[in-house]
């Protein structure tokens, strides 16, 4: 069974230490903070199993205006891949926010450093899009933008701005 700690001051390395060892190349650390201080609606979780943490995952609504929420820090430790893990807590992910009656989770990843999160991101998510917006991360055209739709709106993210060109150094 899998237990769900909210992220707080105690487990907030062990969360770090997840997210170093899979997302070398984000730098994006200091978005806790934003986070502690309640700048930024959202919630993140350390997954453990058997009381190992196995995982992290949360959602973040960068404007804050109760439409989008978006998948952040997902990730399974590479010894606990392949087992489903990252099938149910995404799912837990998706109820939590339309719970909280938002009209879309979205996610965006990179094709090329993350390829079997767009296998399982096909499955779980309606609908996938090129994300081909004029900055930084846009460029690349390796980010891939999903939507899952959680009531009858059915609006696509149209390479809005995702906000993240700060978090990254290419
Ligand atoms: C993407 C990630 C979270 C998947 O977690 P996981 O616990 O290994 O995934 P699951 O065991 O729940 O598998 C879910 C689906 O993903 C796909 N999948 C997972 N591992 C796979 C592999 N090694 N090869 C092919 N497909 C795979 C399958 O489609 C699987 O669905 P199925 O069980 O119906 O066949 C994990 O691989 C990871 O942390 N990767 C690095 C970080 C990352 O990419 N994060 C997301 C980017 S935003």
């Amino acid at each position: 069974m899998l237990v769900y700690q909210k992220l707080n001051k105690s487990n907030y390395n062990e969360i770090l230490k997840i997210k170093h060892q899979l997302f070398p190349e984000s730098n994006s650390d200091d978005d806790y903070i934003k986070y502690f201080n309640n700048e930024v609606k959202s919630n993140y979780y350390l997954v453990l199993k058997d009381n190992k943490p196995c995982a992290t995952i949360g959602w973040y609504d960068f404007d804050n205006k109760n439409t989008d929420a978006f998948v952040g820090w997902f990730g399974v430790k590479p010894e606990f891949q392949g087992q489903g893990i990252g099938k149910e807590i995404l799912q837990y992910i998706i109820d939590e926010v339309k719970a909280l009656n938002y009209d879309y989770l979205r996610v965006y990843t990179d094709k090329v450093v993350n390829p079997i999160s767009i296998l399982l991101y096909n499955k779980m998510f309606d609908v996938k899009e090129a994300y081909l917006n004029s900055d930084k991360i846009g460029w690349t055209k390796n980010f891939v933008v999903f939507t899952k739709y959680l009531n009858n709106k059915r609006e696509k993210w149209h390479n809005r701005s995702l906000n993240e060109d700060d978090n990254y150094n290419f």
